[in-house]
């Protein structure tokens, strides 16, 4: 170990080494406080002080729901039900989002009446992304696997055990409007 570190040293003394050493331990702090800082940004923006930022009014209803207060105590936060796990899915989530920035600029739901007037496109766009993603996020915390029928009631089971075991609808073909206020269905097609 120590005959290696010697002969590490031995060809980081020659000058043009020692420079190029200087720009390989640069560049590998400089990785880790990018990489450190690039996770902390991600753990941040997942909370839900960040989204309450741009979305008040979401907020203040989703506390009236099962998803935020029930009798096992779990809760589910915004990124829990909005942004995937899987890490490439996630980092394109985010970079999909940053498209809300601009929205944001633009004020496209600045007020709650342009909120309420906008909703209803918004919720179908999540609408198909969870369709496209077979309900992933609902999945993290709701396994089909581990319904126990015997637990639930008779409309449940009958649904569960056809149209969502059989692979034929998913969670947010029946499950609309779980956590937040529907918006005004009209001119809302295929669903
Ligand atoms: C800088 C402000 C801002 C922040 C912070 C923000 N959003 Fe948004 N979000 C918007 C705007 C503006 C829209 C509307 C986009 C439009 O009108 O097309 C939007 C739309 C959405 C939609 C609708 C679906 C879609 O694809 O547009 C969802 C879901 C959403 N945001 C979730 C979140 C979550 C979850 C967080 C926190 C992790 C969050 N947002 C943080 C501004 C923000
Ligand atoms: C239990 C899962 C779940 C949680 C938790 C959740 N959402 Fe949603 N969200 C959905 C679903 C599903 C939709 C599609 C519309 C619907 O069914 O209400 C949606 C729709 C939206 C939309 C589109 C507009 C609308 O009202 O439909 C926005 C914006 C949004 N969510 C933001 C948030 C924010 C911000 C939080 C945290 C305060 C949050 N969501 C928490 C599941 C969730
Ligand atoms: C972070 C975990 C988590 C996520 C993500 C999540 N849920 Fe839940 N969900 C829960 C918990 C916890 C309960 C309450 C269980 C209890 O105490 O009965 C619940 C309850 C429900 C209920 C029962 C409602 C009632 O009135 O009894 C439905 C339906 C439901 N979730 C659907 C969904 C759907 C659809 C999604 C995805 C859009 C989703 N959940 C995402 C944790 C989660
Ligand atoms: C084909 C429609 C359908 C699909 C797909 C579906 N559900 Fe349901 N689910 C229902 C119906 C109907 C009920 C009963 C609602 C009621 O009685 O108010 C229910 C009830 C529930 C309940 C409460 C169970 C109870 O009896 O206490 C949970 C939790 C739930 N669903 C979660 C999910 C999740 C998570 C998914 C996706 C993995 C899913 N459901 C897919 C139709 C469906």
């Amino acid at each position: 170990m120590l005959n290696l570190l010697k002969r590490l040293w031995v060809i980081m003394k020659s000058p043009s080494s020692a420079a190029m050493g200087f720009i390989l331990i640069l560049g590998f702090t400089g990785g880790i406080i990018f990489w450190g800082g690039f996770n902390m940004g991600m753990e941040a923006t997942n909370s839900e002080e960040f989204c309450a930022g741009c979305h008040a009014p979401i907020v203040k209803e989703i506390r009236e729901t099962i998803h935020y207060s029930n009798r096992s105590g779990v809760r589910a936060i915004c990124s829990d039900c909005h942004v995937p796990h899987n890490w490439t899915d996630k980092i394109i989530r985010k970079v999909q989002a940053s498209k809300e920035l601009v929205a944001f600029a633009m004020g496209t739901i600045g007020t709650q009446e342009k909120f309420e007037a906008r909703r209803g496109y918004l919720a179908n766009r999540e609408w198909h992304r969870m369709k496209e993603n077979d309900s992933a996020e609902c999945r993290n915390c709701h396994e089909f696997d581990f319904m126990d029928f015997s637990e639930q009631g008779a409309r449940s089971v009958k649904q569960h055990s056809t149209a969502l075991a059989s692979g034929e609808k998913t969670c947010v073909d029946c499950h609309k409007g779980i956590a937040h206020q529907l918006p005004n269905m009209e001119g809302i097609e295929g669903w």
